[in-house]
């Protein structure tokens, strides 16, 4: 039998088809999976017990009694849960529940930008939150960040330029907590200034907090939603980090102007009830205990991959500490070019994130890799790097064979 062929029916402007999946590498150092093991699988069960036991019936409604914003359970806890951690003051009807924080930014995007818009962001950002500009048409203008996150000057000369030019950015797209994938956190008196600039150039600030609950110390800024004095900031958040990726379940916090129109966009008749009842009860009595588990083994494995990277890379990796979050973002020389690394580093079973897709200037990215620890074991962390460095010496010639023995002097 011969197939049926749609490419002549196909839609214009369509994104190149997905590749198949054909599961993990080995060492697998990309996305942004969580650790296994602190998914809390036990208490997830027993809060899925309850609530069916107790709600079920109500998902024989659309939006289960609770309406088009989300779960209302769910909605009270994020309400004073943001308040407590963010110093974000507002009500559950500020929130919308959405299929994880990608629908999110999608209909922020939905909102604001057409073809042709600029925006601007972060040089080293979120590669979902640049394929998604670069699809619909849209300059991302990049800012350097630094150990405090986006550069106010550079920020400061990048509007300046955009005005000159009579461009009226549409948004500031920027991660402050926990940046991905610096890992930086942007100071109170730095979201200060970035608030005045954007309030002067008239332009609106996009949050993105789905990194904030993964600090180490569990200490965080409020969020620049809270401090704006008048308004022009949408938040967004995730469980994805927190608890886990699968239950795809985030959520915007924004004021209704500009909620209403993001719920009118928001044409999937609400998102998935079950992830929504299981993480309202979950999340009451048991999110702020599960958190710091979180974050302290998520620290071991940082601690196991930098430890690592010393010892095979030496000198040859750099990088800093971060924050929190479940990235590093390290620098390898500048001959190394991680795009070209990457096809042998995962014949060897490694795989990893180039920088050149992690940053608005591929020329920055060039020789930098992000490498998530959340997911792969201490063991598989150890043997993944050893591997990479391997193929990097093969493929570069760096490291050097005395890398260990070089970091043992500088120590
Ligand atoms: C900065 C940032 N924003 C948003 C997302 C989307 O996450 P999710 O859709 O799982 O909430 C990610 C995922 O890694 C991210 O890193």
């Amino acid at each position: 039998m011969t197939s049926f062929d749609f490419a002549p029916l196909l839609a214009p402007g369509l994104p190149p088809p997905a590749a198949k999946w054909t599961g993990f590498a080995k060492y697998n150092f990309t996305g942004g999976h969580n650790d296994a093991d602190h998914v809390p699988v036990d208490l997830l069960l027993k809060a899925a017990t309850d609530v069916l036991a107790r709600e079920g019936r109500n998902l024989a409604t659309y939006g289960l009694a609770s309406g088009p914003l989300g779960y209302r359970p769910l909605r009270d806890f994020l309400a004073q849960k943001l308040k407590r951690t963010a110093g974000i003051s507002c009500d559950a009807d500020e929130i919308l529940i959405t299929s994880g924080s990608l629908q999110a930014i999608d209909l922020v995007n939905g909102i604001l930008l057409d073809r042709g818009d600029t925006v601007i962001i972060e040089q080293a950002t979120y590669q979902g939150a640049l394929t998604r500009l670069a699809r619909l048409g849209v300059a991302a203008v990049g800012v350097p960040l630094d150990a405090e996150g986006m550069r106010i000057d550079a920020l400061a000369a990048a509007l300046d330029d955009l005005k000159r030019r009579g461009v009226r950015p549409k948004y500031i797209y920027t991660i402050p907590t926990v940046q991905n994938p610096t890992g930086t956190i942007m100071s109170e008196a730095r979201r200060h200034e970035l608030l005045r600039l954007a309030a002067a150039h008239g332009v609106p600030i996009f949050e993105d907090d789905c990194y904030a609950d993964l600090i180490w110390d569990g200490r965080r800024p409020p969020a620049l939603y809270a401090m704006s004095k008048h308004g022009g900031v949408i938040h967004i958040g995730s469980f994805s980090k927190s608890i886990a990726p699968a239950l795809r379940v985030g959520y915007i916090v924004a004021e209704w102007d500009v909620l209403g129109r993001m719920l009118a966009l928001k044409n999937d008749a609400g998102s998935g009830a079950l992830e929504q009842m299981v993480l309202g009860e979950f999340c009451t009595p048991h999110f702020d205990a599960h958190v710091p588990r979180l974050t302290r083994g998520l620290r071991a494995k940082l601690e196991t991959l930098m430890d690592a990277l010393n010892e095979q890379f030496g000198t040859a990796a750099e990088f800093n500490d971060p924050k929190g979050g479940i990235f590093l973002w390290v620098k390898l020389p500048d001959a190394v070019d991680t795009q070209k690394l990457f096809q042998p580093a995962l014949a060897a079973g490694v795989a990893i994130n180039p920088g050149a897709e992690w940053s608005t200037d591929p020329g920055h990215g060039k020789s930098r890799t992000r490498l998530c620890f959340a997911n792969p074991s201490h063991e598989t962390i150890r043997a993944g790097v050893a591997t990479l460095a391997e193929v990097c010496r093969r493929e570069f010639g760096v490291p050097d064979r005395i890398a260990n023995v070089a970091q043992r002097a500088r120590a």
